[in-house]
């Protein structure tokens, strides 16, 4: 079977999911592992992005919307997490940019910090709102976010990459 890993990181935190996922799979499989460009021909993708204001990156927008008849085993990292609610509302967004030729094998999300340029955004918001609920559980979620992907979710997602492998 040729896999082809293609994924979109900025900050590094889904390229660590991305390099995880290549290490379990066998060298012989692995086609292609990088960033989205155009003609990448395998049996298997594991497609990968960082959160996007409630979806993925542009230039995973535009690479998926390419995609015909193949099967995808999906990945995303996101700066707020600890509620399978607000990933499967994000895993919903990315799959309606997928043709319906495609076949969706598996998915996973995990949590993936942020940079400090988003804390010093909250807190001069704090400054002018010291009371605001919303913004002090954004801080608190900043402080949880710091240490994801954490060696527990690449444990989780090595799992997830096997059962995806024994099922397709
Ligand atoms: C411009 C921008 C927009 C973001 N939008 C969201 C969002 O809507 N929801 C979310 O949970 N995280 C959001 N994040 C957080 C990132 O998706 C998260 O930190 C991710 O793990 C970064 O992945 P990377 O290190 O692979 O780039 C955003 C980050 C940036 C910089």
């Amino acid at each position: 079977m040729k896999i082809a890993v293609v994924y979109s990181s900025i900050t590094g935190n889904t390229e660590s999911l991305a390099k995880t996922i290549k290490g379990v799979i066998s060298k012989d499989e692995l086609v292609y592992f990088g960033s989205p460009q155009e003609n990448i021909e395998a049996d298997l993708y594991f497609i990968g992005s960082w959160t996007d204001k409630g979806c993925c990156s542009e230039e995973m927008k535009s690479f998926v919307s390419t995609l015909k008849n193949k099967k995808i085993a999906y990945f995303q990292t996101a700066g707020f997490g600890e509620s399978e609610v607000y990933f499967k509302r994000l895993f919903d967004n990315v799959m309606k940019l997928f043709d319906s030729s495609n076949e969706i094998v598996g998915s996973y999300f995990c949590q993936g910090k942020m940079p400090q340029s988003v804390k010093d955004r909250y807190l001069m918001m704090l400054e002018k709102n010291p009371e605001d609920e919303r913004i002090i559980a954004s801080l608190e979620n900043f402080e949880k976010a710091k240490t994801h992907p954490d060696q527990e979710d690449l444990n989780r997602l090595s799992s997830w990459v096997l059962t995806i492998l024994k099922n397709v």
